[in-house]
């Protein structure tokens, strides 16, 4: 089988790691990769979201299945696209409809999604220009701090919590007046949830599911999840408060909804279902769903995978995930990710890497995100370098493997954190 992998980052070099080792691919691409990806199938040039340059590749390459790792390609209409022409309907896409991306792409969407099918989440109002007045009286009706979402996508930086209300008026009235431009003219006031998240990806072809291995990501820059919010500086799998019972309430009250409620609203969703959670009192509440692999939990959940990924992948393409089998690593994954000096403000590209081989030989997996090859040597190429992931009995054995080789790993202005699952 041929296989085109879409993206080019750490999450898209995880994938395309486990869907080498399937004995089913005679050849994987991926575009546009990076200088990781180069090491597990051949990089193309071609923007994930070119998708006129997608089908002539995929035509001329005899491509059978593309697997779509980031949001964009599924918010524009990558599975219609394909699916919706003659001569590329028969390819599988691993990925929702434009439609079924709307769980990512529109966060009111979601939470009205969210609503029909009664799927725990933050209590919310939807507000615009139209009805500024009603959000202001909402927020007086709640307390703080103050959850303001921008309705569309605004790669990760959409989401405000605000310690007061002045302030919350303030970025709302902000918001609406073109903050994130399009993406904020519809804005979410959401209610706060405290408690401990975690990620828990799904995997579906509409009718039936399998649980992917549950995983957390540590999103700021500082230690102690202070600083800014960045791509993501760690995960760990698995998440032990998800325990049996906790993941019970997951599949009952969250999941079989969410497929369920797809399916009964008509919309086509092959793919993977990324729910953000949060723990509120041993009860799951849904902060967000996304419409593909999370970034970095992926660099951990593909480890915990057994079974071929690429056999469950036809499940779903076919619609018989049900038949297929889903064998979980018990060891438990850390994954820390090497910034560029500087990330998540302004940072340099462009300084060579020394020391990737002998990370190599260390028994870890080294996943690139943001690297490139430039005169035969790697140099770095973006704000998230590179991540290390290891296995370990427990996730402190697992993250002291990740921190020497990540030791090992150096390029200039390097910094990693090293509290990753400290709050677990
Ligand atoms: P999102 O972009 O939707 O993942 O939101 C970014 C982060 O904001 C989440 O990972 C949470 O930490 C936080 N967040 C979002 N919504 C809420 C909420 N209703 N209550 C508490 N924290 C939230
Ligand atoms: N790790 C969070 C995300 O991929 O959105």
């Amino acid at each position: 089988m041929k296989i085109l992998l879409l993206g080019s980052g750490g999450r898209e070099h995880a994938l395309a790691w486990k869907i080498a080792q399937s004995l089913k691919v005679e050849k994987l691409y991926i575009a546009p990769g990076n200088a990781g990806t180069a090491q597990t199938g051949e990089n193309v040039a071609m923007k994930a979201t070119d998708f006129p340059a997608i089908k002539s590749f995929v035509l001329e390459k005899g491509i059978d299945m593309i697997v779509v790792g980031p949001e964009d390609p599924l918010v524009q209409g990558i599975y219609d696209y394909i699916k919706g022409n003659e001569e590329t309907k028969h390819i599988a896409v691993i990925g929702p409809t434009k439609e079924g991306a709307q769980l990512e792409g529109s966060k009111e969407f979601a939470k009205g999604f969210m609503m029909r099918h009664a799927i725990p989440t933050a209590r919310y109002k939807s507000i615009t220009a139209e009805n500024l007045e009603e959000g202001l009286a909402f927020l007086e009706t709640l307390p703080a701090p103050y959850v303001l979402k921008a309705d569309g996508l605004c790669a990760g930086k959409g989401v405000l919590i605000l310690p007061s209300l002045e302030e919350a008026k303030k970025e709302l009235r902000e918001m609406l007046s073109g903050m994130f431009g399009q993406a904020s003219a519809t804005v979410l006031i959401e209610e706060f949830m405290s408690g401990i998240e975690c990620s828990v990806f799904v995997l579906t072809d509409g009718e039936h599911y399998k649980v992917l291995p549950v995983a957390k990501d540590y999103k700021r820059i500082g230690e102690g999840d202070k600083g800014l919010n960045t791509g993501g500086m760690g995960s760990v799998s698995p998440v032990p408060f998800a325990d049996e019972v906790f993941m019970e309430k997951v599949r009952t009250r969250i999941i079989e909804p969410t497929v369920n409620g797809l399916k009964e609203e008509g919309i086509l969703y092959k793919g993977f279902i990324f729910l953000g959670l949060i723990n509120v009192g041993d009860d799951p509440f849904v902060i967000e769903y996304n419409a593909r692999m999370g970034d970095p939990e992926t660099e951990s959940v593909m480890l915990r995978i057994k079974s071929d990924l690429v056999e469950l992948l036809e499940g779903v393409a076919a619609g018989n995930l049900d038949k297929k089998v889903l064998e979980i690593d018990p060891r438990c994954v850390g994954c820390v990710m090497l910034v560029s000096g500087g990330y998540p403000e302004a940072y340099k590209k462009g300084y060579v890497m020394n020391g990737l081989e002998e990370a190599a030989q260390s028994g870890s997996v080294i996943f690139h995100a943001g690297t490139a090859l430039k005169d035969g040597q790697t140099v770095t190429n973006g704000g998230r370098v590179i991540a290390v992931s290891s296995y370990g009995a427990t996730k402190e054995e697992a993250l002291k493997k990740s921190y020497a080789v990540a030791d090992i790993i150096d390029f200039e202005g390097k910094y990693f954190r090293r509290d990753i699952g400290f709050d677990l």
